[in-house]
């Protein structure tokens, strides 16, 4: 059976079109696009080029967007500069239960430093409720910060709203859309946001190559320090062919997105009713329509993940427990949880993320597969417990 890649979320292939754009800048075109001499400057031109090709996927203008190493990055540059320039007058952030460890940390940090900090709850399908958002708005508030997409989920928070709550009370509002970018259209121009992440490796761009999108006028301090590279705000000699990647990536993304958002998501709706069909006993986790088009978290009952896992993997199924970041430990979910779902059931639930590769061909193997394989861990758990008790 050939292997089948249903963990687009954690990260993605780089595109072959994207590996053509950026190899001659590991050979012929070498130069340092500071430099003024030739070398530098087919060089200079490629940047640029790719600064246009994030801007237009997103809609801001190309001087709004700062080239960085990847999503953790552009958070970190977000919420440590926004609280170092304006944390001097105002003490108080705002972000959810859900996030990114990325986001997670950063906030823990500075509350560590003596910044308040208000981590709001999700409901049962992991929505946030705006008036309890509202209601944790206090004079000294700063900064919001949220999620676009989960990536263990899917779940799409209501940036509109939340954004004109920010705005109205001078609150910066910094959106993680690494998740969302390439995968739904998000228009930074009509965005209520300040600032927008994105990562390379989830939209087929290679690994370590990112962009901070910084609403022009946004007074941000660079978390980097050392030349004026990126207008000052993210120091260091530019990964060129990663930014040309990423730029190829974005371009590919604009061009193929509204195709790809209705293939994909019939693919996940038909793995998704695929699944109720066969198998008992299964429960989908997070909204069922404000949710990315690629995902699909389920719980199985009394369905220890980690045998799952294996028994997939084994014939090729390349599936996750939730986030990447976590698939070493096997700590809970803190996002499962924070849906209201008990350890067990946390434990027993599984990621599917589709991708630009996959085909209805890959659904249907999984559709296969799935529910004798669910069965014999259901059957083997049965046998234990009776072991147990005899
Ligand atoms: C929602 C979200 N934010 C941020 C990140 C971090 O991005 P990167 O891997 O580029 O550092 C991820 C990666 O999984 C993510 O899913």
């Amino acid at each position: 059976m050939k292997n089948i890649y249903l963990d687009n979320n954690a990260t993605t292939p780089v595109h072959e079109k994207v590996l053509e754009a950026m190899m001659p800048f590991f050979r012929e075109a070498f130069g340092n696009p500071s430099s003024i001499h030739w070398a530098g400057s087919t060089v200079k031109k490629a940047v640029t080029t790719a600064r246009e090709q994030v801007a237009s996927l997103v809609n801001c203008s190309p001087s709004e967007v700062v080239f960085t190493s990847g999503g953790s990055e552009s958070i970190n540059t977000a919420i440590k500069g926004t609280a170092a320039s304006r944390g001097k007058e105002l003490s108080h952030c705002i972000t959810t239960m859900v996030e990114h460890p990325a986001v997670f940390n950063s906030f823990q940090q500075l509350k560590r430093q003596g910044f308040g900090l208000s981590c709001l709850g999700v409901d049962r399908d992991g929505m946030l409720d705006l008036d309890e958002l509202k209601s944790t708005i206090t004079e000294q508030t700063m900064m919001i910060s949220v999620m676009a997409a989960n990536n263990e989920t899917g779940v799409l928070f209501p940036v509109k709203e939340i954004g004109e709550l920010a705005a109205t009370r001078g609150i910066s509002f910094i959106f993680d859309s690494v998740q969302a970018i390439g995968k739904i259209p998000l228009d930074f121009g009509t965005l209520p946001v300040d600032m927008l992440t994105v990562s390379g490796h989830k939209l087929h761009a290679p690994k370590g190559i990112g962009a901070l999108i910084v609403r022009s006028g946004v007074r941000l301090p660079p978390l980097i320090l050392g030349g004026p590279q990126e207008n000052n705000r993210r120091a260091g000699t530019e990964n060129v062919s990663g930014i040309v990647g990423l730029g190829k990536a974005c371009e590919i993304a604009r061009n193929d997105l509204d195709y790809e958002i209705v293939r994909i998501r019939n693919m996940r709706n038909a793995l998704e009713q695929g699944i109720i069909e066969r198998i008992p006993n299964v429960k989908i986790n997070g909204h069922m329509d404000k949710r990315l088009p690629n995902t699909l978290n389920i719980s199985f009952k009394e369905v220890y993940v980690e045998s799952l896992l294996t028994d997939l993997n084994r014939i090729g199924i390349a599936v996750s427990a939730g986030s990447a970041c976590s698939a070493e430990s096997r700590e809970v979910s803190r996002v499962l949880t924070a849906l209201g779902l008990d350890s067990t059931t946390a434990r027993s639930s599984i990621r599917f993320s589709l991708g630009r590769e996959n085909s209805q061909e890959d659904i249907d193997t999984v559709i296969e597969v799935l529910p004798p394989i669910i069965e014999k861990i259901r059957n083997e758990r049965q046998s234990q417990l009776a072991k147990r008790k005899n």
